[in-house]
């Protein structure tokens, strides 16, 4: 497996590819690779010749107060787990290779990007809209694999991708989930055991929602009132939001029509965590 660290070096190797006819896959992370990403990765795989994974903390996606600094890294094992999976180029830049002293060219997106995590992260997704874009010009992959946990973010870059008519299939994948139900996630990493218990949670307001859209019901405020209450049961937990929204519009609604995206954000102690279920 390749390891990549500039732009030239990514460039020339997909060009070496694309000579070969070769199909390209990407799969953007930001480290700490867990089997959510192991998840993205395998399906990378199965698909495409060649498959390049990023591991790029991103800062542009993080606002000024948040976990940019604290953020868990551990290239050597990220690596490790690329390749064993059978990913062909792991890219590693630095934020000097990504981001010149003088950029000032962004990508923004309005209304998908300003509701859910968008409120209490107003400059998350022109960062991620941002840096995705990036990694898709140097890439230029075929296909590029996304997590269905961070459900708004998979939507923006969807409609991203059809605004700027970007020719790159975007795949969603599954949430994976631990044993006990909590979504892997880089950040499971800051709890503590009391903590990590408290998040449970997340993942049994999750099955109770979409329990009961299985079940019939079809009123968005009754759906969210349960799941409030159930999370509000546990002392640890703080509700950033719990919301019913249009599954591409990522707007409120009121009912469940098809598809409807059921999505939360809730602090366990310092930790923002979220989750979410779509029923389609
Ligand atoms: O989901 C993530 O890990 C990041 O937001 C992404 C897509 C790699 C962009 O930095």
């Amino acid at each position: 497996m390749k390891i990549a660290y500039t732009v030239k070096e990514v460039r020339e190797q997909v060009k070496i590819w694309r000579k070969e006819g070769l199909t390209v896959g990407l799969v953007p992370t930001m480290g700490y690779l867990h089997e959510g990403h192991a998840s993205l990765m395998k399906k990378a795989v199965e698909q495409n010749d060649k498959v390049v994974a990023s591991v790029f903390l991103n800062p542009m996606q993080f606002g000024p107060t948040e976990d940019l600094e604290s953020y868990p890294r551990d290239f050597e094992q990220d690596c490790k787990l690329c390749d064993s999976i059978g990913v062909d180029m792991v890219f590693h830049p630095e934020p000097e290779e990504m981001y010149a002293p003088d950029f000032c060219t962004c990508v923004d997106m309005d209304v998908l990007s300003k509701t859910l995590c968008g409120k209490s992260r107003p400059i998350h997704f022109r960062g991620v809209c941002t840096v995705v874009t990036k990694l898709f010009n140097i890439v230029t992959p075929d296909r590029a694999y996304f997590g269905q946990k961070d459900a708004q973010q998979l939507a923006i870059i969807r409609r991203m991708v059809r605004d700027l008519n970007m020719d790159i299939e975007i795949v969603g994948c599954p949430i994976i989930r631990e044993e006990d139900g909590l979504a892997k996630s880089s950040r499971n990493t800051y709890l503590n055991e009391e903590e990590r218990q408290a998040a449970l949670v997340l993942s049994k307001a999750i099955f109770l929602g979409q329990k009961m859209v299985e079940d019939g019901e079809r009123d968005a405020a009754t759906v969210k009132k349960a799941m409030i209450e159930l999370i509000e049961a546990e002392p640890l937990a703080k509700i950033d939001y719990v919301e019913v929204v249009d599954g591409l519009s990522m707007q409120p609604v009121d009912t469940y029509t098809e598809p409807t995206l059921t999505a939360m954000a809730v602090y366990i102690g310092k930790t923002r965590l979220i989750d979410n279920f779509i029923f389609e």
